[in-house]
């Protein structure tokens, strides 16, 4: 047993730095047919047997565990149906993402209510549509949510790892090691229905170890509700499953194996499931904009794009890195790469490495960024909200 833990140790460290596993993306023909039709504002071009794909590959890797699409990487209705039709079930961080999976026939019981810190009037909302299952990370959310719904059945979301994750979502959630027992105690104390534990990796997490360490500390969380009468029914993995941008990642099978051993003693009446977002849109789009134009400053060379953090760019700021693609092929120079907008904080990138030939009126291509960018995007200085054209 020892012997195959360090096999495998040894086998996702070397995946890791070195992935092999073929990764789909969106095919670049689609792209420029889409432009033939002409081009008004930036747009995300989603290829919807993509995402089925993704679905279908993050179901066979993991067979015991439920995804459950976290809606807030991308709400566009023709997502979330495809969604539906492959069988995947949801997370929600608001009340209109509830209404909108409503609106598409999603049962109430099929979504899970994960935002850690929800406004009453909105439990109450969605207590009264049906929703069954409701996370909390503190005393104080415990109580709320009994007090709105006495039979809500409850996860807690523990702190984990996010060492490794590119978007890390440690610190604003998780409740500390230390603090657990006390809310377990006041579950008891309440008769509160607290049957789950969830944790989050981080988004894009390129260390599958997060996970084991996450799902072990969570069966330490269910030995210590069993300890005082509590039924533990769900263990929920959370998302943060990667995909390839410009550094390496491990697969979705190398991450699988990890967590299809770290589960693999759990009793049979846990029902385990996860929230991936990213990973199951990401790569199934392209983002396209446009170079509005350029500027040298200081002896730098900077290039304005149509769409910058307030228009679906967002995730660079904290330290995403897209690949970057243009129609030039010009030897490379250090690029300051900004938004639209009169913002100073709208600035992306710099010592970006692309053509020196770019000018305005290029496009510029993101593949993979079919996740966490339209969401993200508002009409900040009057520009317009990106496309999302769906195939
Ligand atoms: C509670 C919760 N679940 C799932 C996700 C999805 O994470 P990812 O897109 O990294 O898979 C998020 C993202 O912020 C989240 O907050």
């Amino acid at each position: 047993m020892q012997m195959r833990t360090a096999a495998l140790q040894k086998k996702v460290e070397a995946e890791a730095v070195f992935d092999t596993h073929p990764e789909v993306s969106l095919d670049f023909k689609y792209v420029q047919a889409a432009l033939k039709e002409g081009y008004t504002k930036p747009f995300l071009l989603v290829d919807s047997n993509l995402i089925r794909n993704k679905a279908r590959r993050f179901k066979a890797t993991m067979p015991l565990v439920h995804p459950h699409y976290a809606v807030k990487a991308n709400p566009d209705p023709r997502v979330l149906r495809t969604m539906i039709e492959e069988g995947v079930g949801f997370e929600i961080a608001s009340i209109s993402e509830l209404d909108l999976l409503l609106s598409l026939g999603v049962p109430a019981a099929e979504v899970y209510y994960s935002n850690p810190m929800k406004a009453r009037a909105y439990l109450e909302y969605a207590a009264s549509k049906g929703v069954e299952w409701y996370v909390l990370d503190s005393i104080e959310e415990l109580r709320k949510i009994v007090s709105v719904k006495p039979d809500a059945k409850m996860y807690l979301r523990i702190d984990t790892p996010n060492i490794g994750s590119d978007w890390p979502l440690a610190g604003k959630f998780g409740t500390h090691a230390s603090e657990i027992q006390a809310i377990i105690n006041e579950a008891v104390k309440l008769k509160a229905d607290l049957a789950g534990v969830t944790f989050h990796v981080g988004s894009q997490c390129r260390n599958p170890q997060n996970w084991r360490v996450g799902i072990e500390r969570a069966k330490k969380v269910f030995a210590d509700m069993r300890r005082v009468g509590l039924t533990p029914r769900l263990l929920n993995i959370g998302g943060g499953y990667p995909v390839r941008h410009v550094k390496p990642i491990p697969s979705i099978e190398v991450i699988g194996e990890v967590i299809n051993a770290a589960i693999a003693d759990l009793p049979k009446d846990i029902r385990i499931m996860a929230e991936p977002g990213r990973y199951l849109v990401s790569d199934t789009a392209y983002f396209v904009c446009r170079v509005v134009g350029t500027a040298t400053r200081n002896g730098k060379r900077w290039m304005y794009w149509d769409a910058g953090m307030f228009g679906g760019v967002i995730e660079v700021t904290e330290g995403l890195r897209y690949e970057i693609l243009s129609d030039r092929t010009g030897h490379s120079i250090p690029w300051s790469i900004a938004g639209p907008t009169c913002d100073s904080v709208d600035i992306l990138m710099h010592d970006e490495m692309l053509p020196a030939d770019i000018q305005e009126g290029d496009f510029i291509y993101l593949p993979n960024a079919g996740a966490y960018t339209t969401a993200y995007a508002s009409n900040f200085n009057g520009f317009p909200l990106p496309d999302v054209i769906v195939l």
